[in-house]
């Protein structure tokens, strides 16, 4: 049988490295993406936000990458990131999602406890991983707008990976989506307690615009999935303006293609040999 995402993600902790999880927005950032991971033999989390699943409509989105998924040399998972709604959870799980987030942070406790065993009980049915996250994260993440952050206190993790059986585990720990206005304030000794205390591999999100001495000492502090998404945006447009620069306005839609996926591969390297330690 294959390994599951929280596997994967445990043996990453014990081999001192993240999988990164880049948050794709069409075939070419796949294909990019996934070919970075077989370059540096790295498994590989393709995340889909919520406003790409409906943009594609579920099935399709899934069946758009499963060939790529399947053929990959190295394992690659397809991952639903920050899903607040019920009903788009549970479609993912039933369209080939292999691992599904869900961030019942806008709700409170109690009501973020119920939601996310209500998705772990439907999604464990059929073998998929669930990710929690407590705790808000401060940016824009797709449709989702946190304006104040709020960290978690450990008792607080411990009590909700242990009321909702999420298989993954995502606290607030002062990282922001999006890029920094200032000096991140990460709360390090979380991180720490959290990763020593709680089995369940630990999640980064908000990577894009972190420094490489942090990705490295978070990752030795145990963390095995860090999150990027505006990084891959950004890289998106730069391969359009190298393409425009050195083309000027010769209409050639494949070799755009060609230049996005090469400035996404670049910056999909570039995160994989930082996440070692
Ligand atoms: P960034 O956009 O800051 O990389 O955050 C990505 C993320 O955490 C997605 O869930």
């Amino acid at each position: 049988m294959e390994k599951n995402l929280q596997t994967v993600l445990i043996e990453a902790k014990k081999d001192h490295f993240a999988v990164p999880a880049f948050n794709i927005v069409d075939y070419t950032s796949a294909a990019a993406v996934i070919s970075a991971g077989e370059d540096e033999k790295t498994p590989i989390i393709m995340q889909t936000s919520t406003g790409t699943v409906k943009w594609y409509g579920a099935k399709h989105l899934a069946g758009m990458v499963a060939e790529l998924k399947n053929s990959a040399k190295v394992p690659v998972f397809l991952h639903l990131d920050h899903c607040t709604e019920m009903d788009l959870a549970k479609e993912c799980v039933d369209s080939g999602w292999d691992s599904i987030m869900f961030d019942g942070s806008k709700f409170p406790y109690e009501e973020n406890v119920a939601k996310t065993r209500e998705i772990v009980d439907y999604a464990h049915k059929k073998g998929l991983t669930v990710e929690g996250e407590l705790g808000t994260i401060v940016g824009v993440e797709e449709e989702i707008q946190v304006d104040k952050a709020k960290l978690p206190s450990i008792d607080e993790c411990i009590d909700f990976v242990e009321a909702t059986g999420v298989d993954i585990f995502a606290p607030a720990i002062g990282t922001a989506h999006g890029l920094y206005s200032g000096e991140p304030k990460i709360d390090f000794d979380l991180v720490k307690e959290v990763s020593e205390k709680i089995k369940q591999p630990f999640v980064v999100h908000g990577g894009t615009g972190l420094d490489e001495s942090t990705f490295k000492e978070l990752v030795q502090l145990g963390a095995s999935k860090i999150n990027i998404s505006t990084a891959l945006k950004y890289a998106y447009y730069e391969g359009l303006d190298d393409y425009t620069k050195e083309n000027g306005d010769k209409i050639a839609p494949v070799e755009t293609e060609k230049a996005k996926y090469n400035a996404i591969k670049k910056m999909a390297l570039y995160h994989i040999e930082t996440f070692r330690v």
